[in-house]
C-alpha cells in the first residue's frame, strides 16, 4: 500500500512517500525551487518522486496532508470572534506571513495541483490529518514501543502543545493548549522583534541567547508561566497577535519592559542578548515543567519530541540532564519538515492499525544523483576533476581536512528536515580555534555567534560530549567534558555546549569512514559539520553544490567519487553570484562576548 504525504500553503511545503509503512522518499520542495519555506505547491519534488518512482495516480492508494481542514476553519472562526472586529486584520495575508488564507481549502488546490501532474484523472482519496496528530505520528517509526510523545510548535489546527502516549501502533492524546497559547508563538515572535526571521531563525536566538545575561529573566517569567496543571500560560497582556498576528504581534507593555524591536540591519546590543537569554531560560523552564507533570502522570520513560520547539537542541539536552527521561528521540525532520510524512504514518497505523515495522535510522529520503549527472555538471561548469576510488577518496579529504582545508561533502540522497547530516555538509578540522570564524566569514557569510555542529563516531561520542544516548539528527547540545574542550575548541559554543551528531557506520558508512579516518590522522574522531549552502536551501543537485562552492571560499568540492579543487576562474568571473555584497551583516561582533560598559 502506498499513501501519498503531500502540503502546500504552509511553510515548508512537500512530499512523503510511504509504501507499506516504510518512507521510499521525503522531499521538500524547496530544495528544488530554491526558495527557503516555501509555500507553493510542491511540483519540482512530486515530479522528482513521479520519475523515480515511475508513479502513476493507480500506484498512490490515498494521499494524506497534515491539516485538518474542517477542524481549522472552526478554530479561525473562534479566534475572529474573540477580538473581532479588531481581528478582521488577520484576514490580511501579512498577517500570518508563513500560511496562505488558502490553506482552508487546502484540499482543493491539492487536487487541483494533483490534477495538473497526473491528468484529468480520478484522484485517489485526499485524507486529511490532525496537524499534531500528524506530527506525534512521527513515535511510528522511533526506536520506542513505548513513550511520551510530546509536540510543540507555533501553532496546529486545533492546538500549539500537545501530549499524546504511543504504544505500538496506537496513539492516545491526553493533553492539549489552546492555539494561541502558544511558547513556539512567543518564541517564533521575539525571535522578529530581535530581528531575525519568524518561522526559521529560531535557532539563531538559541545561539544567540548563550551570550547574555539573566537581566530579563524574572521579568520574562511574568510572559509565560507554569501553571499549576501541569501546562503553561502565555500573558496576553503582552501580545496582540491573538487580534494583529505578524503585523503587531506586541502590546506596548512588551516594548515597555523588553525594548524596541531591532532591525535586522542594526548591531546587536547586551539589550538584545540578554532579552534572547531570557526567552530562551523561560522556554527551557516551561518544556521542564511540563514535561515533569506528564512524568508524574505516566510511567513511560521515553520521550518523543516533535514541533518546531523540538528543534531547540538546548532545551532537549536540559530535559535529558534535569529530569528523569531516560532517552529522548526527535526526529530529522521534526517541523512542518517532517508533516506530510507524519500524515501518511498517522493514515497507516493510527487509522488503518497496521502493524509497525520500520525504525528511521537515518535521513537520507531525498533525491540522488548518478555519476553521469555529477560528471555533466562538473563539465559544464568547466571544472577539472578527478575520479577517486573510495578508498583513496576517504584519505584524500580526510588529509585536506586535517591540513585546515574546508571541503563541499556531497553524497547519495539528500537528508530529509533541516539539517545536513553527511550528504549535503560543509566540512572542516574542529581542531583549529579559528575554524568557526573563517567557515562563518568566509563560507556561510552568517552572524558570527552561531555555532558549528560537531560530527563524531557514534563510540566516542562519550568521550568528547556529557551524552550517554546516540543524537543522529543533531537534536541535542550537551556539554562538551570540560578536558575535551581544547582538542575540539572550533566545536564548542561559548556556552560550553556542543550541538552534536553522533555518527553510525550502518547509518552512513561513507560519512563515518571519513570521520574514522580524520581520527586516524589526528586523533581526533570529530568534524566540525554545517549544511551545504550559503543563505539559501540546503542544496539538492550537483548544479547547486558547484554553483555554492564556486560563489563561497571552500577549499575542496567532493561529488560522490569526485573530487575537485579548482576555481574555474572564467566561470567564476560569469557567475553573478560573485557579485553578491559581502554579507558581515554583524558588525564582526567580536563583540559578543564583551559586554557594554556602563558610562
Ligand atoms: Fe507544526
Amino acid at each position: 500500500m502506498r499513501v501519498l504525504g503531500i502540503v502546500a500553503k504552509t511553510h515548508d511545503s512537500g512530499v512523503a512517500l510511504l509504501r507499506d509503512g516504510t518512507p521510499e522518499l521525503v522531499l521538500e520542495e524547496e530544495r528544488y525551487n530554491r526558495s527557503k519555506k516555501t509555500k507553493k505547491f510542491p511540483k519540482n519534488a512530486l515530479a522528482a518522486a513521479v520519475e523515480e518512482l515511475k508513479l502513476d495516480c493507480a500506484g498512490i492508494d490515498v494521499v494524506t496532508t497534515p491539516w485538518d481542514v474542517r477542524r481549522l476553519r472552526r478554530t479561525a472562526l473562534s479566534i475572529m470572534a474573540r477580538r473581532f472586529p479588531l481581528s478582521l486584520s488577520l484576514l490580511a495575508p501579512r498577517s500570518h506571513a508563513t500560511q496562505q488564507n488558502q490553506i482552508m481549502i487546502l484540499n482543493h488546490y491539492l487536487a487541483r495541483g494533483l490534477r495538473e501532474r497526473f491528468g484529468a484523472v480520478k484522484l485517489p482519496p485526499i485524507v486529511n490529518v490532525g496537524h499534531h496528530d500528524s506530527h506525534a505520528a512521527m513515535f511510528f517509526v522511533s526506536p520506542f514501543e513505548e513513550a511520551l510523545v510530546l509536540v510543540m510548535d507555533g501553532y496546529g489546527d486545533d492546538c500549539s502543545s500537545s501530549a499524546h502516549i504511543g504504544r505500538g501502533n496506537r496513539l492516545e492524546r491526553h493533553w492539549s493548549t489552546d492555539i494561541l497559547n502558544s511558547a513556539g508563538l512567543v518564541y517564533t515572535f521575539v525571535t522578529e522583534h530581535l530581528g531575525f526571521a519568524g518561522f526559521g531563525d529560531e535557532g539563531k536566538v538559541m545561539a544567540l541567547a548563550a551570550f547574555g545575561e539573566d537581566t530579563y529573566v524574572t521579568r520574562f517569567r511574568d510572559v509565560i508561566r507554569p501553571t499549576p496543571d501541569g501546562g503553561y500560560a502565555v500573558n496576553m497582556a503582552y501580545f496582540n497577535y491573538d487580534a494583529f498576528g505578524q503585523l503587531r504581534p506586541f502590546r506596548r507593555k512588551f516594548i515597555d519592559t523588553f525594548g524596541a524591536p531591532r532591525a535586522s540591519h542594526e548591531p546587536l546590543t547586551d539589550q538584545h542578548r540578554d532579552l534572547a537569554f531570557a526567552l530562551q531560560a523561560v522556554t527551557e523552564e516551561v518544556i521542564l515543567h511540563v514535561v515533569r507533570a506528564l512524568l508524574k502522570k505516566f510511567p513511560q520513560r521515553d520521550l518523543c519530541m516533535v514541533g518546531g520547539v523540538a528543534l531547540n537542541c538546548v532545551a532537549n539536552a536540559k530535559i535529558l540532564e534535569h529530569t528523569d527521561v531516560r532517552r529522548i528521540w526527535v526526529p530529522p525532520c521534526a517541523s512542518d519538515t517532517g508533516a506530510p510524512l507524519g500524515s501518511a504514518l498517522w493514515h497507516y497505523h493510527q487509522t488503518l492499525g497496521h502493524r509497525r515495522g520500520f525504525e528511521l535510522k537515518h535521513a537520507f529520503y531525498g533525491q540522488a544523483f548518478s555519476e553521469k549527472q555529477i560528471e555533466q555538471a562538473l563539465a559544464a561548469a568547466g571544472l577539472r576533476y578527478h575520479r577517486i576510488p573510495e578508498a583513496q577518496l576517504l584519505r584524500r579529504a580526510a588529509q585536506d581536512l586535517a591540513d585546515g582545508k574546508i571541503v563541499g561533502w556531497f553524497q547519495g540522497r539528500f537528508e530529509m528536515g533541516p539539517r545536513a547530516l553527511g550528504n549535503r555538509s560543509i566540512l572542516a578540522d574542529p581542531r583549529r580555534p579559528e575554524m568557526r570564524d573563517v567557515l562563518n566569514a568566509k563560507v556561510k557569510k552568517r552572524e558570527p555567534f552561531r555555532p558549528f555542529a560537531p560530527a563524531v563516531l557514534v563510540e566516542r561520542a562519550n568521550e568528547f560530549f556529557e551524552i550517554d544516548q546516540p543524537d543522529p539528527f543533531m537534536t541535542l547540545a550537551p556539554r562538551v567534558r570540560a578536558g575535551k574542550r581544547a582538542a575540539i575548541p572550533a566545536a564548542v559554543h561559548v556556552d560550553g555546549t556542543g550541538r552534536i551528531q553522533t555518527v553510525e557506520r550502518s547509518a552512513n558508512p561513507r560519512y563515518y569512514a571519513l570521520i574514522e579516518e580524520f581520527g586516524r590522522l589526528t586523533g581526533v574522531p570529530v568534524l566540525l559539520n554545517t549544511s551545504f549552502n550559503r543563505k539559501e536551501p540546503i542544496v539538492a543537485s550537483p548544479e547547486d553544490a558547484i554553483a555554492c562552492y564556486l560563489k563561497s571560499e571552500m577549499d575542496v568540492l567532493v561529488l560522490g567519487d569526485f573530487y575537485t579543487t579548482d576555481r574555474a576562474p572564467e566561470v567564476e568571473r560569469k557567475s553573478p553570484a560573485r557579485a553578491e555584497p559581502a554579507m558581515d551583516e554583524q558588525p564582526r561582533e567580536a563583540a559578543l562576548t564583551a559586554r557594554a560598559v556602563p558610562n
